[in-house]
């Protein structure tokens, strides 16, 4: 599955957005916090702050020191909050650990662009759509959706139970509509003979970061198999010394499998793209 390809298609439906927006005066702007200079944060940061210019919004990026105290942070927080021409707050995560990381709580719903406050959680438990889904999950959604994958019936397994990914994405293919409907299976570090569970799988979704924890004698024929891992790992042949690689060991799941995202290339393009969906969702909200 070409998670490159469906993410640009995504971005086409988005930049159609951004242009309608902009015949009404409305500019979607996507602030990001980036507290400390860890470099994957930095990476993922400019990555978003692209996508955004790329697709005619406004990226704003305002970096903290590593030393930031929560009260500053909550100051800033509050500050976005409060600017009518900012319709999407992301704080790029992991903080620093003087900072408690349930302080992204203070990002008001509406401009909750990641889907992590309370209150968009608790509508997406409830089926109302009218909330923001976190931007992974809801990737592998318009993936199944655009590889017409059958789920109504399915047996759904998602290895990981992180409020991030596996709790939002089991519960999204637990939704009563007809894109989800699966029979959900949730597995963690404590689930007993993880094998067995995943062998049932019609649709194995995993995020657990452990390289290759899914190998091909854990999979059933013919099913659909999405790898959100993305873990790198020492490579010597590699011009940096390392790569990236999914939770699912690529070659033998593939001989097994019928459907199978690759790491890189796979659910991570669409992540940024749905991030970029969200906030223009957010703009499309406060225009009304
Ligand atoms: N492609 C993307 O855009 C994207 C976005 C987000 C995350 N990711 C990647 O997805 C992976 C998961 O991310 P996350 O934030 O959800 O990670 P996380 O918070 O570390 O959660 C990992 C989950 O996997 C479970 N787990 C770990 N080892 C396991 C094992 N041996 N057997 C069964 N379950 C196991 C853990 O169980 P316990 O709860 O029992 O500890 C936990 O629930 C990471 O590789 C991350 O980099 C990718």
């Amino acid at each position: 599955m070409d998670g490159r390809a469906v993410a640009a298609k995504v971005r086409e439906r988005v930049a159609e957005g951004v242009r309608a927006l902009r015949k009404q005066g409305i500019v979607p702007r996507l602030s990001v916090v980036l507290v400390g200079d860890d470099p994957a944060s930095a990476a993922y940061v400019r990555s978003k702050a692209r996508a955004s210019e790329e697709l005619g919004m406004q990226g704003e990026t305002i970096r903290m020191p590593g030393t930031t105290a929560e009260s500053e942070l909550i100051a800033v927080i509050d500050r976005l909050n409060a600017d009518p021409s900012v319709h999407g707050i992301l704080v790029q995560m992991p903080l620093p650990k003087q900072i408690d990381p349930d302080v992204v709580r203070r990002v008001n719903p509406s401009k909750d662009v990641d889907g992590f406050h309370p209150v968009n959680v608790g509508k997406l438990l409830i089926g109302d759509s009218g909330g923001f889904v976190p931007c992974t999950p809801a990737g592998v959604m318009v993936l199944l959706r655009e590889y017409k994958v059958q789920t109504s019936g399915a047996n759904c397994v998602v290895i990981g139970r992180s409020n991030i990914v596996g709790k939002p994405m089991a519960a999204l293919m637990l939704q009563d509509n007809e894109n989800a409907n699966c029979t959900v299976t949730v597995c963690h570090r404590h689930t007993a003979d993880l094998p067995s569970q995943t062998r049932r799988a019609d649709i194995l979704i995993v995020a657990a970061g452990r390289p290759k924890i899914v190998t091909g004698d854990m999979v059933k024929p013919g099913a659909v198999v999405i790898d959100v891992g993305t873990n790198r790992v020492n490579d010597p042949k590699a011009k940096s010394g390392t790569r990236l690689q999914g939770d699912v060991d690529f070659d033998a799941v593939r001989e097994v499998a019928s459907k199978l995202t690759p790491v890189p290339g796979g659910v991570g393009p669409m992540t940024i793209a749905m991030l970029m969906a969200n906030t223009v969702r957010a703009a499309e909200m406060a225009g009304r």
